[in-house]
């Protein structure tokens, strides 16, 4: 089984649903000594099939697969719905859209998408929302597949280490994308990556990933100063000419990365932290569907402001460190960071 303290370089690719991560950028992050991963929350078992079988022609490096662990949803009442259709309908944009209706399955079957990971086998499983089944690990335990879950607090933490995984990926406040948190309606924390970071290697003794803001050497260093085995890096690469982002996704990262990132429920009905635009903004305070019945509420309104370029309407999920966004290869990127890291520890010893 991979041992993700023995990494030749400590860098994994943040999983990345959407579209961001394809199989360039994965096998450059792998060639480059890391692990390149895949999120494929919402992806056939078709297109996770290919991904993976792709990414291998390109590195013999290490994978991980990732997806969400969704939690039944009991099905909101005929207000709550039409209230959260209403609040889309007066944007102003309203006209150019549709509002799904979310019928049920509200989410992909998890056990389908897992067919193509046991054939294909990666490197590495990872979770985000919450544990897998039990029966899940050992599968990956058995094909010698690495285990690893998302934690934003220490008791989460603890319940990943006692349900067997093998990693913790300690995801901080500034990370970019969707919080991992298992329950989005409880109070949380608000740990920042360093402070979480110390605070899980002081208190589980699994390996950790630390994520979260991480976009240079010093970051990273820093974090496994902490007591990080290695760092997940997702906005630092999403303008590499690799990754999937669209193109004027990538100039609007990089033009209005002065912008405030914020938490918004708004796109999917769970807290992710993004670049604050119109969307954002005038939604704020309105009525919503539970998690993922916002997602597919907001389907439409996220398809035409895609295909049209329109950002101010779109999801810009990014950290906080994106003012520091560089549009580099992924190689040149990677040799950048192992550089960086080589000075690091160099100098302080
Ligand atoms: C565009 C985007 C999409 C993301 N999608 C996922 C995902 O599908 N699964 C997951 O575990 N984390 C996802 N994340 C969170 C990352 O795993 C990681 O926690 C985060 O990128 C780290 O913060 P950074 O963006 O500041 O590097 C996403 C992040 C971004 C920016």
């Amino acid at each position: 089984m991979l041992d993700l303290t023995q990494l030749r370089t400590p860098i994994v690719l943040a999983p990345m649903a959407g579209g961001f991560n394809t199989p360039a950028l994965a096998a450059a992050v792998a060639e480059g000594g890391g692990v390149g991963s895949f999120g494929f929350a919402y992806s056939t078992p078709e297109a996770i099939e290919r991904c993976l079988a792709e990414t291998k022609q390109l590195s013999a490096g290490p994978l991980n697969a990732n997806f969400f662990v969704f939690s039944d949803v009991s099905e909101p009442g005929a207000d709550q719905y039409q209230h959260a259709q209403a609040a889309l309908r007066a944007l102003s944009a309203a006209g150019s859209f549709d509002v799904k209706w979310p019928t049920p399955p509200f989410f992909p079957d998890l056990a389908a998408q897992l067919e193509p990971v046991w054939q294909q086998r990666p490197e590495v499983l990872t979770f985000h929302f919450g544990i897998p089944d039990e029966a899940i690990i050992q599968r990956a335990h058995q094909l010698d597949i690495c285990v690893g879950v998302t934690a934003t607090c220490i008791s989460e933490a603890l319940a990943i280490q006692a349900a067997g995984a093998d990693f913790i990926v300690a995801q901080g406040w500034e990370a970019g994308g969707h919080r991992g948190c298992f329950d989005p309606n409880k109070p949380d924390d608000a740990l920042d990556t360093g402070v979480l970071t110390a605070l899980l290697a002081e208190k589980v003794s699994l390996p950790i990933v630390a994520a979260g803001g991480l976009m240079m050497a010093a970051d990273i260093a820093r974090v496994i100063d902490k007591g990080a085995c290695a760092a997940q890096l997702g906005t630092a690469f999403l303008a590499c000419p690799e990754a999937g982002t669209s193109p004027t996704h990538r100039r609007f990262l990089l033009e209005e990365s002065g912008r405030e990132t914020t938490f918004t429920w708004a796109f999917s009905g769970r807290p992710a932290r993004g670049i604050r635009n119109a969307f954002m903004q005038a939604m704020e305070g309105q009525p919503l569907l539970p998690f993922p019945l916002q997602n597919t509420l907001t389907g439409g309104l996220r398809g035409w402001a895609g295909a049209s370029g329109n950002c101010e309407y779109q999801s810009v999920w990014a950290g906080t460190g994106v003012p520091a966004l560089q549009e580099l290869p992924a190689t040149q990127l990677m040799d950048q960071l192992v550089s960086g890291l080589k000075k690091e520890f160099s100098l302080q010893r």
